[in-house]
């Protein structure tokens, strides 16, 4: 068992830095490889079926291979994928995009979420013609220096809560990057506004995913959100939303929801329908600073395979699909999962509690519902029984969850699967019950 995964990862090992190239496949004590993927079910290199709640770290919300998408991009690719001049897959997948949220005025098409957040933040330094930019703790924006700090602030350098430590992540991070870039505690008005107060002529925004999944995956309250909006019209300071994860929430993203709307708006994972892209959307003044006709150019921006056919098609074909109906029959979906895990949770009498939004939940490993990042912050001890469990639910079960004890929703999903889930996860809680009564009793110390 796990022969083949294992020679493959021993060639991976002496060309792949680590064997990966990305962390997140990685498991001990070697990564699992996929032969191929239909729908919710992936079949690795050993022939072992598994169903997919992960769905490739959210970004699959028809789940793998939909029939529509994959002869859209073979269609695309006959005429090829890449070129130096325009096509109208990237015009009519913009119309698409535009038309779904009244904040959504122009658009621009980048690789990756983490390439969005990066041209959102330097947009909005561009516009402002100021440097630093406000996130919260523990939130995750990607990989660009500046979204990275304090993504992992743990107790030993958090620092004060009303004045968070700006936590470098990378070694080696200037701390020219750590000083320009302003921390506050997600949801807390009160320190925020103050924070944002002690800096306000140097902000160029104030970054906000609205159910940031690292923090806590609590949705940002009406009130937060409108507070820090109301804090950057006085400062001249954009509001500026990661939306990477959250679009799927609404038909118009998480924002949906909110009194007031954020000024620029990073899109990425789903709207790719499988493939590598990202975008920046929001108030047409502010998105002029990329206009290649203007005299001065703030933002000059280009991007080898940005707005490329493949991906843009795609992701026409599967936003198409995902509309209002789509969208709120996988919330649905969703619910009654939740609905189903929470009663797991009682039936094996285990301190585990859930949040989420839409089509996602992530389950704590708290008797009661964290709501904040230092509330949710996961020990050693904790996430080394999260590994337990999610190694149970995979050996054991044949279920793929998210590294933080998530699950992302697809379209392919149905009843069945989620009763599946319920039951594995029943089983699973029985099977690390002791040890999670002991570390949080202990933790209560
Ligand atoms: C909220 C958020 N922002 C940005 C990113 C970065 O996206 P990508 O991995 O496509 O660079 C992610 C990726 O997980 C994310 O969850």
């Amino acid at each position: 068992m796990g022969e083949k995964h294992k020679t493959i990862y021993d060639r991976a090992n002496k060309v792949i830095a680590g064997g990966v190239s990305r962390n997140t496949i990685f498991r001990k004590p070697h990564p699992y490889y996929v032969y191929e993927a239909k729908g919710s079910y992936i079949t690795d290199v050993d022939g072992t079926r598994r169903v997919d709640f992960a769905n490739n770290m959210a970004s699959l919300i028809h789940g793998h291979s939909h029939p529509a998408i994959v002869n859209a991009v073979i269609e695309q690719l006959h005429r090829g994928s890449a070129y130096t001049l325009g096509t109208e897959a990237e015009v009519a997948f913009a119309e698409l995009l535009i038309g779904r949220s009244p904040g959504f005025e122009k658009i621009r098409f980048v690789n990756s979420g983490t390439e969005a957040v990066m041209t959102m933040i330097k947009a909005s330094r561009a516009y402002t013609g100021k440097p630093k930019i406000a996130k919260a703790e523990g939130a995750y924006h990607g990989t660009y220096d500046y979204a990275e700090i304090s993504q992992t602030a743990n107790p030993d350098n958090w620092g004060d809560l009303d004045k968070p430590n700006s936590v470098p992540l990378v070694h080696g991070t200037p701390p020219s990057v750590m000083d320009d870039v302003i921390i506050f505690p997600y949801n807390d008005i009160e320190r925020t506004i103050n924070i944002l107060d002690q800096r306000a002529s140097e902000i160029a925004c104030v970054l906000i995913d609205p159910v940031p999944h690292r923090v806590g995956f609590f949705s940002a309250t009406n009130e937060f959100v409108e507070a820090v909006y109301k804090w950057t019209r006085k400062n001249n300071a954009l509001l500026v939303f990661d939306e990477v994860i959250t679009f799927r929430v609404n038909y118009a993203g998480a924002q949906a929801v909110y009194s007031v709307t954020p000024d620029l708006t990073s899109l990425g994972k789903i709207i790719g329908g499988g493939f590598p892209i990202g975008a920046v959307t929001g108030r047409s003044d502010i998105m002029q600073v990329l206009d290649p006709r203007e005299k001065v150019l703030r933002h000059p921006h280009s991007g080898t395979f940005s707005a490329n056919p493949v991906s843009t098609t795609a992701g026409r074909v599967a936003m198409e699909m995902y509309d209002e109906k789509a969208v709120a029959d996988l919330n649905a979906l969703t619910a009654i999962a939740r609905n189903q895990v929470e009663e797991s949770i009682k039936i094996a009498d285990v301190p585990v509690s859930i949040t989420g939004a839409g089509s996602m939940f992530r389950m704590h490993f708290k008797a009661t519902v964290p709501t904040s990042y230092r509330d949710a912050y996961q020990t050693k001890e904790i996430k080394t029984l999260i590994d337990k469990l999610l190694d149970y639910l995979f050996f054991e079960e044949e279920i793929v969850m998210i590294n933080t004890c998530a699950c992302m929703f697809a379209t392919t999903l149905t009843q069945r699967e989620v009763d599946r889930l319920s039951e594995a996860l029943l089983r699973g809680f029985k099977h690390i019950k002791p040890e999670l009564e002991q570390l949080v009793l202990r933790s209560a110390d």
